[in-house]
């Protein structure tokens, strides 16, 4: 409690008390009077009061107020920091802010009412009695302001209320089911193993706690980073406030302000880490069941791949490939000699990601067990004993990932997969899963050495242990980079790891549900996710397959995976039509990698997603929320995806505004802006290019260990009423080291200048040489051309221009031509005009 009035008035009665005896009994009896009024009193909303008194600190405010404190600190010109408590502040510590605060210019002024802070973009007013908060832009348009109730306590909880405004919509947070904007709703953040979620679950796996408000013409961000057991109520069961509570901690979170909706993910992901690149080969076809077994299994499925020309990199062992389910073992009969399996797997392209759980099986001479009792790094009851909990293996002990001791444990425990050539790893059952999904409350958390209960520590369980199998394994394997997945995980898990959705439904309303969760992940920071394709539990029709998988190849990472009693789900195994379908889309997958890589390189540099809402370059269009619409995304900046039901033989589309107009991608039909209604076929996902577009996109290949022709195709799509100019910065590496941190790329700003008909190739960064030898440039929509040519160092050359009617996307049955030249590291400039 802080010190109120009440207690003021008991020390001054003391003061003049002369009677000592009668002064500690006094004392004793008002103190339970004010305890039981306290209580009282904590059992009712209690709002922070007014403010007492105020102190400029070198980063914002530091306000006292009748019922507690809140500092105020400018993060960034765009984000400021509210922090709020009743008693005193805990250490300062975060697991998801990667970033200290920017040196920032602002300025406060007090007034009567209120002060007032100013940056460049916000403007803050702090009222004065009792203690609000109203966010503005720098023109003084509200953005979000505290409702009457401000911030508050009800006992420990700790919440505080906005007022909901009138055209006020609510994207984002994370992995959460509903519709994409989610006014009207209430969610809670709650790390929980969700087996068989369908449309009314919640909460979910993991919790990214970060959402933004998209007003009528204004976009705001707020990430309230408290780790205990969180909730957000956009307006669900009352008309007057959005709200968001803790259980218990700090009010924290951070307000942030900028132009877009892409600014406001580029400051938040500046704020919480962006990822790393990873493994070129993650990000072609990943082929999953639960489980192959054995070792054979794994090589006929391989072979099965190869001989069918379906193009694969990445097979998946299930908790089956080890010693009864205890990890960092090999089962000895079915997996007897991994290295052997896994050097014939290699050289057929192949990559293999294993499973690995948490849970410590207890069983003496298990050296995972014995070693981590010996090094103490398990979770424990407040006694010291550490906590048992079961899970596949049976009893099992839990690392503590919060405990930095722990983590360079567990790191090492890799050393033997990684020796014998294992190169993906899969950290499942991580919110943590136990068997009866109760774990005590009274489980112990170090906390980085801020001893905690499991009722702070759960949330982050998952983030640690995906941290530490991240930092682990790229130490152990040799400057090569690891791929990572994990189910759970807390706002900034990006820096350390992909992510998939957990155990989705075959049906068509699963199927649509993960591709908004994935948008809604991509809102949060999390770029690099997906979904079980297929779906994991119960098995899908044939169609169901296909669209399923024709929806996968446009999501950041591509598997297919299924449930250990579901018949098998090989893109072959449901006849020869959807076999061709698959392995037709697989390639395009394929072709698409130059353009899906850079797409990566971007998401490290601005923390944008590959897989995009629609909401994200047009959030102010209502239309992108209209339930039939809400499940569209944008692939990258210029392919826009509408996922359909795969019992749809039509769909419709909408195509928002470009100033120009969209393409069909099967097609190269031409379509203005709006509602159009278009063929679903199973064999076409309904895809339109933005008009301007540039896809950089390479030949057939069966892996991405394949260089192909060694041409890269870059795709332009005419856009020749609009006066703008498009751009793509294209970017290659090797796919696999860390060598692009010391400058091994090869990176070039590619613009298209859509009136002038240029085609500008900017000069080559970056010391790695392009596998692409040849440019040939694809030309979608420059009708009546008659010829093209280049100039790269003030010499101009004929640019070969060809007339084709299928072109190396072996999908688009239009006619089109190509310009085909060498391309040098100097800048070229392509002119798709008359000289
Ligand atoms: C969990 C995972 C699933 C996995 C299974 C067995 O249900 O979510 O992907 O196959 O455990 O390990």
């Amino acid at each position: 409690m802080k010190k109120t009035p009440k207690f003021y008035y008991l020390s001054n009665f003391l003061q003049v008390a002369n009677n000592k005896a009668a002064a500690i009994g006094l004392a004793i009896i008002f103190t339970i009077i004010a305890m039981n009024t306290s209580l009282a009193q904590s059992k009712r909303h209690q709002a922070i009061g007014n403010l007492t008194t105020f102190k400029q600190t070198e980063t914002g405010l530091l306000l006292e107020t009748e019922q507690g404190q809140m500092q105020i600190t400018v993060y960034a010109a765009d984000i400021i920091r509210i922090r709020a408590v009743q008693t005193k502040f805990d250490t300062d510590f975060s697991y998801a802010v990667s970033n200290p605060p920017q040196k920032t210019k602002f300025e406060v002024t007090d007034e009567t009412e209120k002060l007032t802070l100013r940056t460049d973009f916000i403007r803050l007013e702090v009222s004065k009695k009792p203690v609000r908060l109203k966010f503005m832009d720098k023109d003084g348009e509200v953005l979000n302001e505290d409702e009457s109730y401000g911030t508050g306590w009800i006992g420990e909880q700790v919440t505080t209320y906005k007022k909901l405004q009138r055209y006020e919509r609510f994207i984002g947070l994370g992995a959460k089911i509903g519709n994409l904007d989610k006014r009207g709703e209430s969610y809670v953040n709650w790390n929980t193993d969700a087996f068989m979620y369908n449309s009314q679950t919640d909460p979910l796996y993991s919790s990214f706690p970060f959402f933004i408000g998209v007003l009528q013409k204004n976009e705001y961000g707020i990430f309230f980073d408290n780790t205990h057991k969180t909730t957000f109520n956009f307006g669900a069961s009352n008309n007057s406030f959005a709200s968001f509570s803790a259980e218990s901690g700090e009010m924290n979170y951070y307000f942030i302000h900028n132009q877009s909706v892409r600014k406001i993910i580029e400051s938040y992901t500046n704020l919480t880490g962006r990822m790393t690149l990873p493994p070129l080969w993650s990000l072609g076809f990943q082929q999953c069941r639960y489980s192959y077994f054995p070792d054979k299994e794994v090589l006929s499925i391989a072979k099965n791949f190869r001989e069918r020309k379906i193009p694969i990199d990445v097979l998946y062992l299930d908790i089956h490939y080890m010693d009864n389910y205890k990890v960092f073992t090999w089962h000895p009969t079915g997996f007897a000699k991994p290295q052997e399996m896994l050097t014939e797997l290699k050289n057929m392209g192949i990559n293999v990601v294993v499973i690995i759980d948490p849970g410590i099986k207890e069983e003496k001479g298990y050296k995972a067990y014995e070693d981590g009792l010996k090094e103490d790094v398990f979770l424990k009851y407040p006694d010291g004993k550490p906590y048992t909990g079961a899970v596949w293996a049976g009893w099992s002990h839990f690392p503590d990932f919060t405990k930095p001791k722990t983590r360079t444990w567990w790191g090492k425990q890799f050393s033997g997969y990684v020796h014998d050539g294992i190169t993906g790893f899969w950290n499942d059952m991580n919110e943590p899963s136990t068997w009866g999904q109760r774990m005590p409350d009274l489980v112990e958390f170090d906390y980085e050495g801020q001893p905690t209960s499991h009722r702070q520590g759960r949330n982050v369980f998952g983030m640690q242990m995906a941290r530490s199998t991240y930092e682990g394994t790229r130490k152990l394997m040799n400057g090569k980079r690891p791929f990572i997945l994990t189910r759970a995980g807390y706002s900034g898990v990006q820096r350390y790891s992909a992510m998939w959705t957990g155990d989705d439904t075959a049906t068509d309303e699963n199927m649509l549900l993960n591709v908004r969760m994935v948008n809604g992940l991509g809102l949060s920071g999390m770029q690099f996710v997906s979904y079980d394709i297929g779906g994991f539990i119960n098995e899908p029709t044939k169609a169901l397959f296909a669209r399923w998988l024709t929806v996968g190849t446009f999501s950041p990472f591509m598997r297919v995976h299924t449930m250990y009693d579901n018949k098998s789900q090989e893109p072959w195994s449901f006849g020869e039509s959807i076999t061709n379908i698959s392995r037709k889309f697989i390639q395009l997958r394929y072709n698409l990698l130059p353009y899906i890589y850079s797409n990566f390189y971007a998401a490290t540099q601005t923390g944008l997603p590959i897989q995009r809402s629609m909401a994200i370059d047009y959030a102010h269009d209502i239309t992108i929320y209209e339930t039939r619409f809400q499940n569209q995304y944008f692939f990258g900046d210029h392919l826009l995806i509408a996922p359909c039901e795969s019992t749809q033989k039509f769909a419709k589309v909408y195509l928002p505004d470009t100033k120009d107009a969209w393409y069909h991608f099967y097609n190269d039909k031409r379509y203005a802006k709006g509602e159009v209604i278009v063929d679903a076929d199973l064999a076409q996902l309904p895809i339109f290019v933005k008009a301007g577009a540039i896809l950089p996109t390479q030949s057939d290949i069966q892996s991405t260990k394949e260089v192909g022709d060694k041409t890269l195709y870059l795709h332009v799509y005419a856009a020749e009423n609009s006066q703008d100019s498009t751009e793509f910065v294209y970017y290659e590496d090797d796919g696999n080291t860390y060598g692009h941190e010391k400058g091994e790329f090869y990176k070039r700003k590619i613009t298209y200048r859509h009136k002038e008909k240029e085609i500008v190739f900017g000069k080559v960064e970056g010391t790695f040489v392009s596998k692409f030898e040849k440019v040939e440039v694809v030309l979608h929509g420059f009708y009546n051309l008659n010829s093209a040519f280049c100039i790269q160092n003030g010499k101009d050359f004929d640019a070969n221009l060809r007339k084709f009617n299928k072109t190396t996307l072996q999908m688009v049955e239009s006619y089109v031509q190509t310009a085909n030249f060498e391309l040098t590291n100097t800048p070229v400039v392509l002119y798709v005009r008359e000289k």
